[in-house]
């Protein structure tokens, strides 16, 4: 696969590269994007509709029962070969990874200081008190469409998903480290994300402004593309390996 020549070329002189990642960049673990119909019990309706603060006040069970079902569903993918060239890419020089997705597979692939911006699917605390919930999360076998949550041990609390939903606040850490990665980044690499949820959508934007060099890497055009320097319409599982494989090879040049 060919690697846009001026993407090489900002790679290879980056000494920060961040990669800002969404949904697409799990796609290819089968970790549905978005923008994907939901399916089975949840098939009538859209995430914007269950990952709400009022969803869960109407129906805690329902909105606990699919996150235990999203949960349940990352636990058995596996990282794909464009997390793992990521992971390596930052053998390479620094490379740090701002992620929109709640999964865990950056880290699973082995990138280390990984920022979410919208939470993650193993974390858990309380709706109350904040308190992280350390207790043990059971998934049903099989898909059920409502699961009580558990309480916190603290004040009693309903337990809650540790993940933005729509209309809440970013966590003001990930936001202002996010900021600061990508207004100190050489090169900026934005993967898999339809760039319409703010304000992680303006990072790129941000990115820009501050003099980073911007790539698009998604098979589709995007919110992002006029945003970018280069777009690269290509899959994160099939274009990231042929990056740092490229990577390598400009490096062992004499
Ligand atoms: P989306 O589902 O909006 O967009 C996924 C993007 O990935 C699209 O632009 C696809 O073209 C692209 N894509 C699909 N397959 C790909 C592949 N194999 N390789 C590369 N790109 C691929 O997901 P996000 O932009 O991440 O927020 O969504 C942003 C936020 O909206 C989410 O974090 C979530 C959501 O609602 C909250 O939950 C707060």
């Amino acid at each position: 696969m060919l690697v846009p020549e001026a993407l090489l070329e900002a790679a290879v002189a980056a000494r920060r590269v961040v990669v800002v990642t969404g949904a697409g960049m799990s796609a290819e673990s089968g970790v549905p994007t978005f923008r994907d119909a939901q399916t089975g019990l949840w098939e009538r309706y859209a995430a914007e509709d269950l990952a709400t603060p009022e969803a869960w006040e109407r129906d805690p069970a329902f909105v606990w029962a699919w996150y235990l079902s999203r949960f349940g569903a990352v636990a058995h993918v596996a990282p794909n070969a464009g997390h793992r060239a990521v992971a390596a890419w930052a053998g390479l020089t620094q490379v740090r990874v701002v992620t929109q997705n709640v999964d865990d597979l950056h880290e699973r692939a082995g990138s280390r200081d990984v920022v979410h911006l919208h939470g993650s699917l193993t974390s858990f605390r309380c709706e109350r008190c904040a308190t992280a919930y350390a207790g043990v999360v059971d998934v049903p076998e099989q898909p059920v469409e409502r699961v009580d949550p558990p309480t916190c041990a603290h004040c009693g609390g309903l337990v809650r998903p540790g993940v933005v939903w729509f209309g809440e606040l970013l966590p003001l850490e990930a936001w202002e480290q996010s900021v600061a990665l990508v207004e100190e980044a050489d090169l900026v690499l934005v993967v898999g994300t339809s760039g319409i949820v703010h304000p992680a959508a303006g990072l790129p934007v941000l990115a820009r402004g501050s003099g980073a060099f911007v790539v698009e890497l998604n098979p589709f055009e995007t919110d992002v593309s006029d945003v970018a320097h280069v777009v690269w319409r290509e899959t994160a599982a099939g274009a990231l390996p042929a990056l740092v494989a490229a990577l390598r090879g400009h490096s062992d040049r004499p």
